[in-house]
């Protein structure tokens, strides 16, 4: 609702410009210069939108200096503590937490959509087994609008819903199928009875020849890590998702576009490089020298998995992995690992270095997960595609908020153009 107005005066135009100032429940007011073209002729530039909303949302609240991010108004600490990721994604996608009846029918749908087509493996068997798992998973999410052609109408709300559990069901069964070409196991099928992130891990990790048990502490850690992933506001890949669904493209189309940005590693590759790092310092003895060369201006070395654009404070994901890394390097008898020795020292270092604290460069979400992940046996080709699990049900829950708001247009940017002015044309034989 317009709480304020703000007024522009631009040189050579007549009349000041006016525009609503627009408040929402929290965060910072915005101006609506959805007329600014109209009544002035002029467009905003913003690249990068380092001061543009994009949309409206209802869904993911970010306050980055207070260190606060909240899905539908619950703390995330709060819903790491006492939810589960299935139970986050109905709360993404409904806007409440589900009581027992509702949390029961979602999970049997959810569950129910398990199993991908058949025939879908015929394309996984297309790509070269050193094959980058983000490409199968892109190809594999927009060959499923190939396969549920009951749910692609974008108009009709009961197939919406459906695309909706078809993607959060099958993402997990993808990435288990991605993971087991390149190492040549057979595809494991879902087993219905277990949890979702159980679920994941045993199509991961189990073979047709063993018995195998997850153990319920990594599936706890592994539903952990993908319930702090599920939703991150208005993000490239999320930003990206709504775009591409803006112009009525099908769900599983947007979702494999969000999955290519996603893959960006400025986006979602951070955790591999965090693991890079690691490998790179070799032994506790190097900290030293690589806590040097990351203060050091002349040196363009930053370490990996410390500072973020958006948290200014502690990103709160962060603190909540942190005591699961310990937890999971516990239960796997890791503690000696030299890398994770190296990750500990490494954190231990950086909390108290002046540097590090003065600019609040706190360990971001990514240098935790990378631990956990290179713990669990999980090779770091597959870390962006397990933030791809969690984060579908964010992009989803984006996609149906979008799909559901009246005011909803295609989304078009324009440019500031400074390219050539009309030139004239001539013939190839006369050009110099
Ligand atoms: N190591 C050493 N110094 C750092 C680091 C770091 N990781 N991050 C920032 N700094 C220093 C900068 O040199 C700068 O110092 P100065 O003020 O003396 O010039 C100061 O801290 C501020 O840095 P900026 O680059 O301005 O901070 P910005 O908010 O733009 O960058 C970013 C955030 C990109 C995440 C940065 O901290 C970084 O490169 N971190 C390492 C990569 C990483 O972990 N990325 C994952 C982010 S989390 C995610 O995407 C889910």
């Amino acid at each position: 609702m317009p709480n304020d107005t703000a007024k522009l005066n631009i040189k050579n135009i007549a009349k000041d410009a006016e525009f609503a100032v627009l408040q929402g429940t929290q965060g910072p007011d915005v101006i609506d210069v959805t007329n600014l073209y109209k009544d002035t002729g002029v467009f905003t530039y913003d690249p990068g939108f380092m001061s543009t909303a994009s949309c409206e949302s209802k869904i993911t609240y970010i306050d980055g200096e207070k260190g606060i991010l909240r899905y539908r108004g619950y703390d995330i600490e709060e819903l790491a503590q006492k939810s589960s990721f299935l139970e986050v994604s109905y709360l993404l996608l409904y806007g409440d937490l589900p009581n027992a009846k509702k949390y029961k029918e979602f999970s049997r749908k959810i569950t129910e959509h398990t199993m991908v087509h058949e025939q879908l493996q015929f394309l996984y068997r297309g790509y070269p087994r050193q094959a980058h798992p983000m490409a199968i998973m892109s190809g594999a999410f927009s060959s499923m609008s190939a396969f549920y052609h009951d749910s692609i109408d974008i108009d009709d709300a009961d197939q919406r819903e459906l695309a909706a559990h078809r993607m959060i069901a099958k993402v997990p069964t993808l990435a288990a199928m991605a993971y087991k070409y390149a190492i040549g196991h057979p595809f494991v099928y879902p087993n219905n009875k277990l949890g979702f992130s159980e679920n994941f891990l045993h199509m991961m990790f189990s073979v047709p020849a063993e018995e195998y048990k997850v153990s319920p502490v990594l599936a706890k850690a592994m539903d952990l890590i993908f319930l702090l992933h599920a939703d991150h506001e208005q993000n490239a890949s999320t930003s990206t998702v709504r775009l591409a669904g803006s112009s009525g493209a099908n769900p599983f189309a947007c979702i494999s576009a969000g999955i290519a940005s996603l893959w960006g590693p400025a986006h979602g590759g951070a955790n591999e490089a965090v693991i890079d790092m690691l490998e790179e310092i070799g032994d506790v003895k190097n900290i030293p020298t690589f806590i040097e060369k990351a203060k050091s201006k002349k040196d363009p070395f930053r370490l990996m998995g410390f500072g973020h654009r958006v948290y200014k404070n502690y990103d709160p994901r962060a603190a909540v992995l942190r005591k699961a890394a310990h937890d999971v390097l516990k239960e796997l008898g890791q503690e000696n690992n030299p890398l994770l020795k190296i990750a500990v020292k490494l954190e231990e270092i950086a909390l108290t270095d002046e540097y590090f604290v003065a600019r609040k460069l706190y360990p971001n979400v990514d240098f935790y997960s990378g631990i956990i992940y290179k713990a669990m046996g999980i090779p770091s080709s597959l870390y962006t595609v397990l933030f791809a699990i969690a984060r579908t049900a964010g992009w989803v829950a984006q996609w149906k908020e979008m799909m559901e708001d009246p005011s909803q247009k295609i989304g078009r940017p324009r440019q500031l153009y400074t390219g050539a002015k009309k030139r004239k044309y001539v013939a190839i034989k006369k050009r110099k």
